[in-house]
């Protein structure tokens, strides 16, 4: 096993009511594997292109790499259907190359965290393909949801819940003679039934998993739609309007049931008895922060996502109150507060805040790009203020647009196609990065790339924005580092607001003798603001002493 960052002499943190360690205030960068960097021209990116890649993430200056799935899969949901979870998919590598990527990530003191799916398989995985072969009495079929139909000849669904991805979330089997029989659940695409987690053998089977990771070195864990697995006794319907979407927050039977929480301290009691800080961080999107707090409480996982930030407009009173519910919801569990703008699932920031607010988080508008670009600058800024855990995205380091015009033809999300075009624009967000000016895929790889990239990616490179003042990749570097620096950034669990005008967010964060103020304005213009010390850090130019531009988030160090 490869030196553990642990290995490396601690860094200085601040200690405060939140449970300690080096996650409480980690700067965690997404790697969507298939659209970092290809190394072997087949258009998709792999392991060994996010290996040769490490160096710009040690640049940029995040502490952990967090990838989404690269195991094997017939890549129905762009992996998040898994066939093996104890395999590297060929077309992302070996496991040899996993093991690799974690030993290089450890020497650059990078920490790894890998994806885990629980809650459905791939529809080719072993265990579903033997149920299936097996026939209606196949005992492997007790390890999913396998139920007979409703109506005189079970032509209809057993209950009336949809899939997320649109459409009935339960597929008819057909026997070998072409016989309709049982039908089974899938919240998501019919390629990815959902696993009975009442069955001991799917316990057990993800606790053998976790080992086997754990064992090759990650240091913890993404939960994949967390908040699925336990579906309510006898499966009942949900009456009315029942579309499973993760996004609107509301209650769903089929979400967030509290008996996730045992399987959740189960793996806690697991996770601890390595070595090293190891940690698990959950995707649940549950109708409020304290639902999403209770997967954080002590004796259960370390972090969830905080998509109630990532769903609020720029808009600096809604935001004040999101920052404030979600760090006391967190307080009250004694576990440090997330934050996030953008994933692999919506619409990138950038994009998102282009565009009017209300229209979700799958857009298919442009807007006005450098409004959006100039938001998403701003809020990045205001998002590493705040005290606790950020997650970024790759390719917004870069101020990447979402690829709002992508052909039809060239689409791949499962949910394009389930919803018929309505919705599903995931892979806008999902264009392989740009690296250099040119070549065929700006340095993505050695040829082309799964989705076209647009013809100005080039300018938005790595290679042309390095070292180009004013650029949003040098922001991301200054900001991290600054954060890195200053004890007030990141650490703790509370902001002091400070009195501004309308429109304008400012706090005061104060740590080891030290104190920022960090000031936004979101709205589209200029306010009078007397600077609070010396400016650190800007997201867009400061032309007018005394005065906060439109849509700016500026740090200053303070007395
Ligand atoms: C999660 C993933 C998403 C995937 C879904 C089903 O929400 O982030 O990409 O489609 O789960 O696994």
């Amino acid at each position: 096993m490869s030196p553990h960052p642990d290995d490396h002499p601690p860094q200085s943190v601040t200690r405060t009511a939140v449970r300690p360690g080096w996650w409480t205030e980690a700067v965690i960068y997404q790697v969507y594997p298939r659209s970092f960097a290809d190394s072997d021209g087949d258009g998709m990116g792999d392991l060994p292109g996010i290996r040769s890649r490490l160096p710009h993430l040690r640049d940029l200056g995040v502490d952990a790499v967090w990838l989404s799935p690269f195991y094997a899969s017939p890549q129905a949901d762009a992996g998040y259907d898994v066939a093996d979870y104890r395999a590297v998919d060929p077309v992302f590598g070996t496991l040899a190359d996993a093991e690799a990527l974690i030993a290089d990530a450890h020497a650059l003191g990078l920490r790894i965290i890998v994806d885990l799916v629980p809650n459905h398989s791939s529809h080719h995985h072993d265990w579903f393909r033997r149920a299936l072969a097996g026939g209606p009495d196949s005992p492997l079929r007790r390890r999913y949801h396998f139920r007979p139909g409703r109506g005189a000849h079970g032509e209809l669904p057993p209950n009336d819940w949809e899939s997320v991805f649109g459409g009935p979330a339960w597929t008819r089997t057909t026997g070998p003679d072409g016989t309709p029989g049982d039908w089974y659940l899938h919240l998501f695409a019919p390629e990815q039934p959902d696993f009975n987690w009442d069955h001991p053998a799917v316990a057990d089977e993800f606790r053998s998993v976790l080992r086997f990771w754990l064992d090759l070195g990650v240091d913890g864990f993404r939960i994949d739609v967390a908040h699925g697995l336990v579906k309510p006794p006898g499966l009942p319907d949900a009456g009315g309007p029942a579309q499973a979407r993760l996004l609107d927050g509301g209650a769903k039977p089929f979400f967030d049931q509290d008996g996730v929480h045992a399987v959740y301290r189960s793996w806690r009691a697991l996770l601890d008895e390595y070595r090293g800080e190891r940690i698990f961080v959950a995707e649940a999107w549950t109708p409020t922060v304290e639902r999403a707090a209770r997967y954080v409480r002590p004796d259960e996982l370390h972090q969830a996502f905080n998509f109630s930030y990532l769903t609020t407009p720029w808009d600096a009173s809604a935001l004040r109150a999101v920052v404030d519910r979600s760090l006391d919801a967190m307080r009250a569990v004694g576990a440090p507060t997330t934050w996030v703008l953008s994933n692999h699932d919506v619409t990138r920031h950038a994009t998102r805040y282009a565009n009017p607010p209300g229209l979700g988080t799958q857009l298919r508008t442009a807007g006005d790009r450098r409004l959006g670009l100039r938001r998403a600058r701003a809020a990045t800024l205001l998002m590493l203020a705040l005290p606790g855990s950020a997650y970024l995205y790759q390719g917004e380091e870069l101020g990447l647009p979402d690829v709002v015009d992508l052909p039809d033809e060239a689409r791949q999300d499962p949910s394009f196609f389930r919803a018929s075009g309505q919705d599903g624009f995931r892979d806008g967000c999902r264009v392989p990065i740009p690296w250099t000016e040119d070549g065929p895929s700006y340095g993505f790889g050695p040829a082309g790339s799964w989705l076209p990239q647009p013809a100005d990616w080039g300018g938005l490179s790595v290679r042309a924005q390095t070292g180009a003042a004013g650029s949003t990749l040098e922001l991301y570097r200054s900001a991290l580092a600054t954060r890195r620096a200053h004890p007030a950034l990141g650490a703790g669990d509370r902001v002091d607001w400070l009195d501004a005008p309308p429109g304008v967010l400012a706090f005061r964060r104060e740590a080891e003798g030290r104190a920022v103020v960090c000031a936004a304005n979101t709205t589209g213009a200029p306010v009078p603001w007397t600077a609070p010390g010396t400016p650190l850090l800007s997201s867009g130019p400061l032309p007018v002493a005394g005065e906060l531009p439109p849509d700016t988030t500026v740090w200053w160090s303070t007395p």
